[in-house]
């Protein structure tokens, strides 16, 4: 009869053990499979004095103040080349996030970040003394841009492709697919082979639910394409857009009727799971 007791709580013990083991490795797995977010942390750079050489930039303008402005600044692109390898990033497939101290994130493509002359502003020329800034009245607040400014020299600030943050503290960056998961069809199995095409081909040019890109129309929201295209005229003018419309900018992709069909599917699935987008 003991020896059976102690089996009991023996075996008790193993699977414990055993479970508790399980959970640790899922938890590893988690880690190891969510994509990797590169971080450069501007205000520890600071501080260890690696921000690289400033100089005085001047900006025309300027679309916080309101007028032409003096800066201190560090160059923001050599800054992120320098600290940060490059070589393996899918640099068209990324952004650059700008996290600023209030939790405020613009972000935009880390392509055209490289591509221009961006400065990290961190004290302006004209600040009055025991100040790093003049101040910044915004809805009545007063405010200053520490630690950093994001200031471009040839960009015009009308521009809204760039992003002007200031009390920026980090950048980051990240895929430009990170939210893709959120389309996937979950619930729908046969909806599965669509949402794979569509994300082969169509998810750079056009978003669901705001994820996706911009070059093409939204396909889901407010409407989705399904609720306004008969469904045999959409099949073809996926296979042949250029067949519906003259100068059409949509590329013929190569791909089958079926497979078209099958992205027409996914569409009609997703046009039961919309998500307002905000502007
Ligand atoms: C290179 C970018 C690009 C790709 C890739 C692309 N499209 Fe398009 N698509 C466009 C553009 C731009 C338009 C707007 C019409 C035009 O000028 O061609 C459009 C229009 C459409 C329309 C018509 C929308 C409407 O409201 O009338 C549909 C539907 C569509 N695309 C579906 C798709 C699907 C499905 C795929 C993938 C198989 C795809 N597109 C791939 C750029 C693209």
């Amino acid at each position: 009869m003991k020896t059976v007791k102690i089996r009991f709580i023996i075996s008790c013990l193993i699977f414990c053990f055993l479970s508790c083991n399980k959970q640790k490795e899922q938890k590893i797995e988690q880690t190891v499979t969510a994509q990797p977010e590169m971080v450069l942390d501007l205000v520890a750079l600071q501080a260890n004095s690696k921000l690289g050489k400033d100089t005085v930039v001047t900006v025309i303008n300027d679309p916080v103040y309101h007028k032409t402005k003096k800066y201190h600044a560090v160059n923001a692109s050599l800054l992120l080349k320098n600290e940060m390898d490059l070589s393996k990033v899918d640099i068209k497939n990324t952004l650059i996030v700008f996290e600023c101290i209030d939790g405020y994130k613009p972000e935009m493509p880390l392509e055209l970040f490289l591509e221009t002359k961006s400065f990290l502003a961190f004290k302006d020329v004209d600040a009055p003394k025991g100040s790093n800034w003049e101040k910044i009245v915004k809805n009545g607040n007063e405010m200053n841009a520490d630690p950093f400014y994001l200031v471009y020299t040839s960009i015009s600030a009308d521009n809204q492709k760039y992003k002007w943050p200031y009390n920026v503290i980090k950048f980051h960056l990240e895929p430009k697919n990170k939210n893709i998961e959120a389309l996937q069809p979950k619930d729908d199995e046969a909806a599965m082979k669509g949402f794979e095409l569509f994300q082969k081909y169509c998810i750079t040019c056009h978003a669901i639910n705001g994820i996706g890109g911009e070059m093409g129309p939204e396909l889901n929201y407010p409407k989705n394409v399904t609720e306004y295209w008969k469904e045999t005229e959409l099949v073809d003018y996926i296979v042949n857009p250029a067949s519906f419309r003259n100068k059409v900018k949509m590329p013929t992709l190569g791909i089958t009727k079926q497979e078209s069909q099958e992205i027409v599917d996914y569409l009609k699935y997703m046009s039961g799971k919309k998500i307002e987008v905000r502007k």
